[in-house]
């Protein structure tokens, strides 16, 4: 009888402690704690126990390896990959239930077995004829796509030394568990031993390997956060069920760079690449609309425009109302207080209401000056011209600061044909300037404001 014992681990960094604790001690997060039931581990590790074949390679003898990549005929999930595959690389997908995981994931079986490559597809969340059914939707047809509706671990690592796969999809990681150890499924010790064991085997016979994790309602991936520390790779699904473009973003990538996003749209025959993102984000843009404004946003290494729109109208409770989706709300609240400050728009009497159309979030600082400028445009009913685009980061003193990647943003204004740019007056040093394209410098927001509302 091996001896059961049980640890209280920290659902968000993997502490572990023999009592529990209201606040993790290691990560600070409050009521993280849950009970699990470990096994015993027997081994024991003591000092007569060390290893005497460490191999020690000196930096200058390493050699570089080239990594050959696995594309996925899918430019968009290439791309959130630097470029495909990895062979023996593990890629976590992360993203809410009825997003697309599973979805993508088929069509990109549907690829990758086309061109010859065993697939082995797990999935603990659906039976194969329900797979099949979603199959037939998205025109699957080849032939070296293996399905196994199975949530034991351990079946499924004998499924991988039967069948060898080239390509092995595990759907989700939440629904496995290896009985080594005695929690549920979804527990953080099975979710991290599992992925520990799958990494393993994906290392050892060299098989790109993608996990689907479930996230929590803040948006995490459920169990420990350490998941993230043991893959190669994080991509998270992002966006709205209920809008139908959808984006993928890098969060974390071994092979390559992180931040990079690739956009899709749900149609009825499953995910559908976007390859002009700008004019998705502008189609249905109202022009001539005081409120409007067009910025360009850098997303990893591409720049894509969208629409900032403000609503100002007087307030009817007293207390001014702040309503703020795809960009920070204290962002906005402090652009507000600049306007106030530098223009005397009495904008406490004001509800305001600032939304970046189409469901698109723009994290960079980048989007200040759009913002700024749609509120503005709004207050005082005059619409900004709707072939310029605007962007700068706002200061407190109401300063434009420069920002990175100038030239990329006027190039993706100018191939989308907007005939002005109003930027910082420090992104001009040094520019260059291509022609067709008017490009105006403001140093502060009274310069701004002079430039796009007259
Ligand atoms: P699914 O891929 O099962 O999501 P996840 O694996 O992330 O939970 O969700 C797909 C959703 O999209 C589902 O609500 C149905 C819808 N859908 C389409 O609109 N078109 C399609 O071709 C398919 C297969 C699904
Ligand atoms: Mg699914």
């Amino acid at each position: 009888m091996p001896k059961i014992k049980t640890t209280y681990i920290c659902a968000e960094c993997g502490y572990t402690s023999p009592k529990w604790l209201g606040r993790c001690s290691d990560c600070g997060s409050f009521n993280s704690m849950s009970e699990e039931i470990i096994e015993k581990n027997d081994k024991v590790s003591s000092a007569a126990s060390v290893k005497s074949d460490a191999v020690l390679t000196k930096f200058n003898e390493v050699k570089k390896s080239s990594y050959e990549r696995i594309s996925t005929k899918i430019d968009e999930f290439d791309r959130v990959l630097s470029g495909g595959f990895v062979d023996g690389s593990v890629v976590l997908l992360g993203g809410e239930p009825g997003i697309g995981k599973s979805t993508l994931l088929l069509q990109i079986c549907q690829n990758i077995g086309e061109s010859g490559k065993k697939v082995l597809y797990v999935s603990g969340e659906e039976s194969s004829e329900q797979i099949k059914m979603r199959g037939e939707r998205l025109k699957i047809t080849t032939d070296y796509l293996y399905l196994l509706p199975e949530t034991s671990l351990e079946t499924v690592l004998s499924a991988i030394n039967k069948l060898e796969p080239n390509f092995l999809i595990i759907d989700s990681i939440q629904t496995m568990r290896t009985e080594e150890l005695t929690g549920s499924p979804g527990s953080v010790s099975q979710v991290r031993e599992c992925t520990m064991s799958l990494m393993e085997i994906a290392k050892s016979k060299n098989i790109p390997t993608i996990i689907v994790g479930h996230v929590t309602k803040e948006g995490s991936i459920a169990g420990p956060k350490i998941l993230e520390h043991i893959v190669d790779t994080v991509l998270y699904f992002e966006g709205d069920r209920r809008e139908m473009y959808r984006i993928i973003r890098t969060v974390k990538n071994r092979f390559g760079a992180t931040n990079e996003i690739g956009v899709f749209e749900m149609t009825g025959e499953g995910l559908k690449e976007i390859k002009n993102p700008s004019e998705y984000m502008l189609s249905g843009r109202p022009l001539n609309t005081p409120g409007s404004a067009v910025t360009c946003a850098i997303e990893g290494t591409r720049p894509i425009l969208a629409e900032v729109q403000a609503l100002v109208t007087q307030t009817n409770y007293g207390m001014a109302r702040r309503n703020v989706t795809g960009i920070d709300q204290n962002r906005v609240a402090m652009m507000l207080a600049v306007l106030e400050k530098k223009t005397g728009m009495q904008l406490g009497n004001f509800d305001s209401y600032v939304n970046i159309a189409g469901g698109m979030k723009i994290t960079e600082p980048s989007v200040d000056a759009a913002a700024l400028a749609a509120v503005a445009s709004n207050y005082r009913n005059k619409a900004i011209n709707p072939q310029a685009i605007i962007f700068g980061e706002v200061g407190l003193a109401g300063e434009i600061r420069a920002v990175h990647l100038a030239e990329a943003r006027i190039m993706e204004a100018k191939r989308m044909g907007f005939l002005e740019c109003i930027i910082p007056s420090a992104s001009l040093k040094g520019l260059k300037k291509p022609d067709s394209i008017r490009i105006l410098g403001a140093k502060d927001v009274s310069e701004l404001l002079a430039a796009v509302l007259g």
